[in-house]
């Protein structure tokens, strides 16, 4: 009778106006008035205690200790209330940005909510991130706070000296350990907690988040999002991930990623779910047995993980009891069709493909649930997202099916990107005859579901993650033994790409396995572990165009064992 799987999607509520827009519906359900509070923070905590709420859970967290800490919604209003009435005592003001550079433990999720109330930007970064990666993102952002764990405060101190602006290191698991000068201890737990805080009054336009995401050239750019941007998610939460307030939901993000915002703290949050976040990575067993733990109802996950997950086979399915499962969602990277055929004979359900980027904010183009699946098709267009394909060169509608083209969005929807921080012209640069073309090729079949091709560009997309070139090379050119590099993408079975990188080295330097090990290790410490090559090439030189540009693509097109195609255009890209 009650099976969940068979819940029906939510009906629209009597009185909804006749013919009203995908995005009016979701104010109106998110009760945003002109003028009325419209705080991201206080629309995911505090809104939904005032409407009866407030005791229902919010978050069930489970550490790598074993440990659970579980919050209601009371308990996010106060908790988030406290971080931000702590950054407030920190003298940290609206607009000033604040770094979270923390694990997935709840003071990563609540700070991020936090930070929003006071009116700051929040910046989230992976904890995995080295002193390099993190120090590029900080002098961009320019943030005056950081809140870490003592465990990361090692590669924070390293970088101080040259991020003055950052007043404030706070340390969230401080204890009794030593700090240093600009380092504070903040204990959510045993903090006394804030009843009341005024979100700071903010419009549609007011900045929310920094995320930063990788292009081919120059280092990372931060996306800059609006706390208008909750509608375009509340709407997309509500029909693509099909969330309604019972149900138990488990994003696998890191809010690191936009994934992790987005669908891990706005979306669920916003609807007035119980979400469950484990803090450990992947492993299937422990996986499943979450899965089982908690009955989760609602899963988003990424094609590397049911890849990984798909390769342990269906016996260890059938030990455990996923039966409270109804919905399942993917993101990040092509979803294979033997990955939806796999999912649907073995979990009795389909993963649901849905694309976005970083600077959507919001998925655009998806499967909704009842649609009928094209495995290998990513979709629709989300209602009230405009999209077509453009021609490669002319970013003219091609209009035609089975075309290979870039994918093109018109702007307007609420959950866009307004800028990447302080870098208004990269950011003009993505918009073409009044489209913001996304750097991705597609085609358009004669039913208009959308099929993947690729990148447009030379960025490495790494178990979903997207990894610059230029970062790479950059940090490559700091190794000694390097004289010039290029990083680009090789197929790999289970991440789909991992970066290789070519090398020349300096005069007396040989390109033995030592080396290759060593200068690997050097990226992994200084970048991240998904950054770190997983194959170095020694070479005598590297293809270069008549001006001197390194042809990644050239090498790139060899690793996948693909036409080189007409080289001459890369001369002036
Ligand atoms: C890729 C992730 C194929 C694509 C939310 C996009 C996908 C980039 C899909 C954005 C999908 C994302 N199928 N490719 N369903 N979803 N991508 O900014 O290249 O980290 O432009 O945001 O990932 O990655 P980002």
């Amino acid at each position: 009778m009650n099976d969940p799987r068979t819940n029906p999607s939510t009906p629209k509520p009597a009185g909804a106006p006749a013919g009203e827009s995908v995005w009016s519906a979701a104010e109106r359900e998110l009760g945003i008035t002109q003028g009325g509070p419209r705080n991201i923070g206080w629309l995911c905590s505090d809104r939904v205690c005032q409407l009866g709420r407030g005791s229902h859970l919010a978050l069930v967290w489970e550490g790598i200790q074993g440990q659970t800490r579980r919050y209601t919604y009371d308990d996010l209003r106060r908790c988030t209330n406290t971080i931000a009435a702590f950054l407030q005592g920190c003298s940290v003001v609206p607009g000033d940005r604040v770094c979270l550079f923390l694990d997935k433990v709840p003071e990563l999720y609540m700070g991020v909510l936090g930070v929003l109330k006071l009116g700051a930007i929040a910046q989230p970064l992976f904890s995995a991130f080295g002193d390099e990666s993190l120090l590029t993102r900080l002098q961009s952002s320019e943030a005056t706070a950081i809140l870490t764990q003592r465990k990361h405060l090692g590669k924070v101190r390293k970088i101080l000296a040259q991020t003055p602006w950052l007043k404030h290191v706070i340390v969230v698991d401080a204890g009794a350990a030593p700090l240093q000068q600009r380092e504070i201890g903040f204990d959510l737990e045993a903090a006394e907690k804030v009843e009341n805080f005024d979100a700071h009054p903010v419009t549609a336009e007011t900045p929310s988040l920094l995320h930063y995401t990788s292009g081919t050239t120059g280092q990372p750019k931060g996306a800059q999002h609006v706390h208008g941007s909750i509608v375009a998610q509340y709407a997309t939460t509500r029909q693509v991930l099909d969330l309604k307030p019972d149900d138990v939901y488990w994003c696998t993000a890191d809010p690191g990623w936009v994934t992790g915002t987005s669908y891990g703290i706005i979306g669920p949050w916003s609807v007035g779910v119980c979400q469950v976040v484990m803090e450990a990575g992947f492993n299937t067993e422990a996986w499943y047995q979450f899965l089982q733990r908690h009955r989760v109802t609602v899963w988003y996950s990424a094609p590397t993980a049911i890849r990984l997950l798909m390769r342990e086979g269906g016996d260890v399915v059938k030990r455990h009891d996923l039966r409270s499962l109804r919905h399942l969602c993917s993101v990040g990277e092509p979803l294979n069709a033997e990955a939806v055929v796999w999912s649907q004979k073995t979990y009795g359900l389909p993963f649901l493909d849905t694309y976005w980027q970083t600077e959507t904010g919001c998925i655009v183009i998806t499967n909704l649930p009842g649609m009928p699946i094209k495995p290998g098709s990513m979709g629709k267009p989300f209602p009230g997202i405009e999209a077509t394909i453009v021609d490669l060169k002319t970013h003219q509608p091609i209009g035609k099916t089975g075309v290979v083209g870039l994918i093109a969005l018109k702007p307007g929807w609420p959950s866009m990107m307004r800028t990447y921080w302080r870098n208004p012209e990269v950011y003009a640069g993505k918009f073409k005859n009044g489209w913001y073309i996304c750097g991705d090729r597609a085609s358009i079949d004669a039913d208009g579901y959308y099929w993947f091709v690729g990148r447009d560009d030379d960025v490495i997309n790494t178990a979903g993650h997207l990894v610059g070139p230029f970062e790479i090379e950059s940090a490559l050119l700091e190794h000694p033994a390097v004289a010039e590099s290029a990083a680009v993408a090789t197929p790999d079975p289970v991440n789909m790409e991992v970066v290789k990188a070519f090398v020349a080295l300096k005069p007396g330097f040989q390109g033995d396995p030592d080396l290759e090990l060593e200068i690997m290790n050097f990226i992994r410490k200084r970048l991240s572990p998904l950054a770190m090559p997983q194959k170095i090439e020694f070479t005598q030189a590297l293809p270069k165009t008549r001006s001197g540009k390194i042809m990644r693509r050239m090498l790139r097109a060899k690793e996948f064992n693909e036409p080189l195609g007409d080289l001459s255009t890369l001369e002036n890209d």
